[in-house]
């Protein structure tokens, strides 16, 4: 299975250009969520994962904000063709099935995950994140052809009990039919 999904996002980013995709949404409206980056425990930078990064615009911004940067994809296209340039600021990136790999445990202060939905590694998500770490995640609701894909109605939070609801939003579908929720939810601090 993963190699059939492999291969069908391989073939999508051998004919899709290198643009570069702005931000999702989730981050650049909530950023007052997002920690300091210089001022985490002992550590010289905050660690921040761009899970299933695809074009790894999320990563490139919260590396220009001074991030430790980790971004992973299935696709050894998409990594290869990040790989290739200099200038993403993204200190880790790598090859990854995260299902088959998730995240270590109380491994990152931010993790973001955009327009990819796999229920069972959402446990494996909130644990990933430091006390007092955020998650930041926008996925649709509307517009995909395969539902498994869409979030059901106040499905998103629901995936994360184990995380404090910050900031919770819905859209109405665009005109192409479209629509996203997004959710910034933190894990408990450690006080
Ligand atoms: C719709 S794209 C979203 C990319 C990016 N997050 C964004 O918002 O632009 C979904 C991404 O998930 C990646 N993906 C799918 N299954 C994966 C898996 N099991 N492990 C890691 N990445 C996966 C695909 O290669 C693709 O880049």
């Amino acid at each position: 299975m993963s190699d059939t999904l492999r291969a069908k996002w391989d073939a999508r980013y051998a004919y899709s250009g290198d643009s570069v995709p702005p931000p999702a949404e989730v981050l650049s409206r909530y950023a007052a969520a997002l920690p300091d980056p210089r001022q985490i425990g002992g550590r010289l930078r905050a660690r921040a994962l761009d899970l299933a990064c695809g074009r790894a615009g999320n990563g490139e911004w919260l590396a220009r904000r001074g991030f430790d940067v980790s971004a992973w994809d299935i696709s050894r296209v998409v990594i290869d063709s990040l790989r290739a340039r200099s200038d993403t600021g993204i200190a880790h990136l790598a090859v990854r099935d995260v299902i088959k790999h998730p995240p270590e445990a109380d491994s990152f202060e931010v993790i973001v995950v955009t327009r990819f939905l796999e229920r069972r590694l959402c446990a494996a998500i909130a644990q990933a994140l430091t006390p007092g770490g955020a998650l930041f995640y926008q996925t649709f609701t509307h517009g995909l052809d395969n539902p498994d894909y869409l979030l059901r109605e106040g499905e998103l939070p629901a995936l994360f009990p184990m995380l404090k609801v910050e900031h919770y939003s819905t859209q109405q579908p665009n005109a192409d039919g479209r629509a996203e929720a997004m959710l910034v939810a933190r894990a408990a601090s450690d006080a």
